[in-house]
């Protein structure tokens, strides 16, 4: 049965001219089906250096506007439209508007996980892994980061010499972490190393023996000698891994660490939405791309 759909999906790629993008949350069979896998931004970059025509972002909103926001000229899908990122709908733009008013004398830095519209009024926009090495870098001293408050407070402990103003947002997957969990953990598995994502909450970091990007804790996992880790993300990531690096075992620190919203596509979407009978085509007006895009510029700038 899944044999037959991949089936489809390969000669649908070739017919249709499609490019599959699967961030790294995504199930064992829909990375298998990709052309690439990845965190969001290295995504983007990928299907903007594709020759194809037609991409599929299985992920979230968020993720299938950037791969528009970088390449205007392709049509992009969402196998399920549904699939949102709650944190980056967090803020409208009218919310961002006034706190802009507020705090007028500070740079406005946005996650990547927003959306393209709030990335029109944000001076740049930063990934997990660059956002220590791009404000570092920025003029401003006063910074408004939205939306994630957890990633901004492990931002502004690295960069003392910069004054941070962060809001009451952030990842639901990553903040329902608690040092309960972490602290259990540990007792269970006494020679494994902490593995964080930033997004987890300020008083967990401080038992991490790593923190970084979802792309940081895989490429630390593969190169540590150790043979035991926890991984305090989602709980995808503990087991791509496991299939990944065999002799090294990987406990994912909760059972309820899981993104229900990277979790609705499945695979026989994907070959639905390639066959043009289920998923949205995400679509972004001009000023938007456009406004994103500078945003997203500067980034590239800095970096
Ligand atoms: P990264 O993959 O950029 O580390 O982000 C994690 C995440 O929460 C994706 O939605
Ligand atoms: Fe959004 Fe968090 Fe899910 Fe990532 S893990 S898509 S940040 S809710």
């Amino acid at each position: 049965m899944i044999g037959d759909i991949r089936e489809r999906i390969e000669k649908l790629k070739k017919e249709k001219d499609f490019c599959i993008l699967a961030h790294c949350y995504q199930s064992d069979d829909i990375i298998e089906a990709a052309d690439f896998t990845g965190d969001s931004f290295a995504l983007a970059k990928k299907a903007a250096g594709s020759p194809n025509k037609n991409v599929i972002m299985c992920g979230v909103r968020f993720m299938a506007e950037t791969v528009k926001i970088l390449s205007p000229e392709k049509r992009v899908f969402l196998p399920r439209g549904e699939a949102g990122c709650p944190m980056a709908e967090q803020l409208d733009t009218a919310m961002l508007s006034q706190l802009k008013e507020k705090y007028a004398d500070h740079a406005v830095v946005c996650y990547i996980n927003t959306t393209a519209e709030l990335k029109t009024l944000c001076d740049v926009c930063v990934t997990s892994s660059s956002a220590v090495g791009i404000i570092g870098k920025m003029d401003a001293k006063k910074i408004l980061f939205i939306p994630d408050c957890n990633l901004g407070d492990y931002v502004s402990k690295k960069l003392p010499e910069k004054e941070f103003k962060l809001i009451n947002g952030g990842c639901p997957t990553h903040a329902r972490l608690t040092v309960s969990d972490v602290k259990a953990a540990k007792a269970a598995h006494p020679n494994a190393l902490v593995l964080m994502h930033p997004e987890c909450r300020p008083e967990l970091i401080a038992y991490a023996d790593y923190v970084g990007s979802t792309k940081g804790i895989m490429d630390f996992a593969r190169d540590s000698d150790n043979k035991e880790f926890i991984i305090a993300t989602e709980i995808s990531i503990a087991a791509h891994l496991g299939i990944t690096y065999p002799e090294k075992l990987f406990y994912p620190i909760s059972k309820d660490c899981i993104c229900h919203n990277m979790r609705v596509t499945c695979l026989a979407d994907v070959l639905h939405c390639m066959e043009g009978t289920d998923g949205e085509e995400v679509d972004l007006s001009p000023d938007v791309i456009k406004g994103a895009r500078r945003c997203i510029d500067e980034m590239l700038r800095l970096g």
